[in-house]
């Protein structure tokens, strides 16, 4: 087991081991930073501190390697951050009810780190949040805290971060980082620490706008699936097959980027944080009218999808209600085992509400966490004929490779798929939703 940290100095310390934090600390300390991981989760720590990631597509061979050769040690105690030169924060930034920003990680990581800080040390903020947040809300909870000054005393930046879970092509260093200071100084400092483990650094003008940059980039997405979620509905009633289109679409070389339909958005990111810059332009009395719109089209998806179901069981002269139905996919996208925000979840209660019996089966996801309330602790059915010959109907979620379809289409008579995924030459009746 990896000891408790020791070493005199860190040249960075990363705060929040989650999604971002692990593949951050991973990153730093590869490229030779002596890097501190904190996180409040005890467990979580322990758990990494045996090397043992929390996340499939995150290794845990690596993380053990990069443990035991010294680079990356883990910490539960904040004591240990001053021993750090810089502080990365990536704790969550969720919404309230109502869809209000939810910055009590943030400020409640500030509060803690206010008593270490020193002169001449470097705090960057990088978990995604409304133009201001840096320079108003978490300065001042770092400056009351500390009696220090930032931008005289300490060097406070906000660089969004850019990870893309379960794709193993982008990595730390690869991926272009965009930084904002408080000051010039600042930015001189975080672009020299970024620079070591991080090929292309994008310098721009304050914090405001790098945190303008990670909304922008999100909303983007936000609103281009919300656009071919819409268009799905008009072709698919006209006929035309969707996938199809985009597929000769994005033949095009130059002006058009392919983004995909499916059963709505998911994950931490892309579903949020709209919704932090909707809140925030209110201050200034702004409607964001087209984001509002991108949402209830998203949010109308797993309805639509629902929809295609009781359509396709009436026409067999049966309801719903009694049947058992099979959700392909939990997690909100292939290859990684993070449900949060997943609509897969939605078009689950949508089923139980209309009296079906439903199961899932997400290789990823084996058990269903304890924060999902009625569906916490069921277990993701085996993979088996004879267990596939139990559904009256399947719904494909997300498009996970690691799924045989045909066998899918083999077993149950009638697939709903999202995703344009599962053959249709086999036995079932496969319908695009
Ligand atoms: N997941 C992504 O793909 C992704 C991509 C880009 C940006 N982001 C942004 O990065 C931020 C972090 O997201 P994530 O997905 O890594 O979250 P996460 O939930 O996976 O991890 C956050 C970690 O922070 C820890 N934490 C929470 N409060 C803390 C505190 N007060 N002190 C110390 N640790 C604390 C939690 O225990 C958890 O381990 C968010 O703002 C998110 O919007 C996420």
């Amino acid at each position: 087991m990896t000891p408790k940290p020791n070493s005199a100095c860190f040249e960075v310390a990363i705060i929040g081991l989650g999604y971002v934090g692990i593949p951050l600390a991973l990153g730093f300390a590869k490229a030779g930073c002596q890097t501190l991981g904190y996180d409040s989760d005890k467990e979580r720590v322990l758990e990494l501190r045996k090397g043992r990631s929390p996340f499939a597509h995150i290794s845990s061979e690596d993380l053990a390697d990069t443990l035991s050769n010294g680079s990356l040690e883990v910490t539960s105690d904040p004591n240990d951050l001053s021993k750090s030169e810089a502080i990365i924060v990536c704790v969550p930034t969720p919404l309230l009810q109502h869809q209000d920003p939810d910055l009590s990680h943030v400020l409640g990581v500030g509060k803690d780190i206010a008593p270490h800080l020193r002169r001449g040390m470097l705090v960057s903020l990088e978990s995604s949040t409304y133009p201001g947040t840096t320079r108003d809300e978490f300065r001042l909870v770092l400056e009351q805290g500390s009696g220090l000054k930032a931008g005289t005393d300490f060097h406070l930046v906000f660089s969004p971060e850019r990870e893309d879970p379960g794709n193993s092509e982008s990595k730390l260093f690869n991926i272009p980082k965009v930084i904002g200071g408080l000051t010039e100084e600042c930015l001189k400092r975080a672009v020299e620490l970024y620079g070591r483990a991080i090929d292309k650094i994008v310098p721009v003008s304050s914090c405001d706008t790098a945190e303008a940059v990670k909304l922008t980039e999100n909303i983007f997405r936000f609103i281009n699936i919300a656009l071919v979620n819409e268009l799905k509905t008009i072709y698919t009633a006209m006929g035309i097959n969707i996938w199809e289109v985009l597929n000769a679409a994005k033949t095009k070389p130059f002006g058009f980027m392919p983004f995909y339909p499916g059963v709505g958005v998911g994950g931490h990111c892309i579903p949020i944080d709209p919704y932090y810059l909707i809140w925030k332009a209110r201050e200034l009395d702004i409607d964001c009218r087209f984001i509002e719109l991108a949402g209830q089209i998203n949010r109308s998806m797993p309805n639509y999808v629902v929809n295609h179901l009781l359509e396709a069981i009436n026409h067999t002269g049966q309801s719903l209600s009694g049947q058992t139905i099979l959700v392909v996919g939990l997690a909100y996208k292939p290859g990684v085992s993070d449900d949060r925000e997943s609509k897969s979840y939605t078009i689950m209660n949508l089923l139980k509400d209309k009296g079906a019996d439903v199961e899932y089966y997400d290789p990823g996801i084996l058990i269903i966490p304890p924060h999902r309330g009625h569906w916490s602790g069921q277990s993701s059915i085996n993979w088996n004929r004879e267990n596939l010959g139990r559904f009256a109907a399947a719904v494909v979620c997300s498009a996970n490779q690691d799924v045989d379809y045909e066998q899918l289409a083999d077993e149950i008579p009638l697939v709903i798929d999202a995703c344009n995924i599962v053959p249709k030459d086999r036995m079932a009746q496969v319908v695009l939703a």
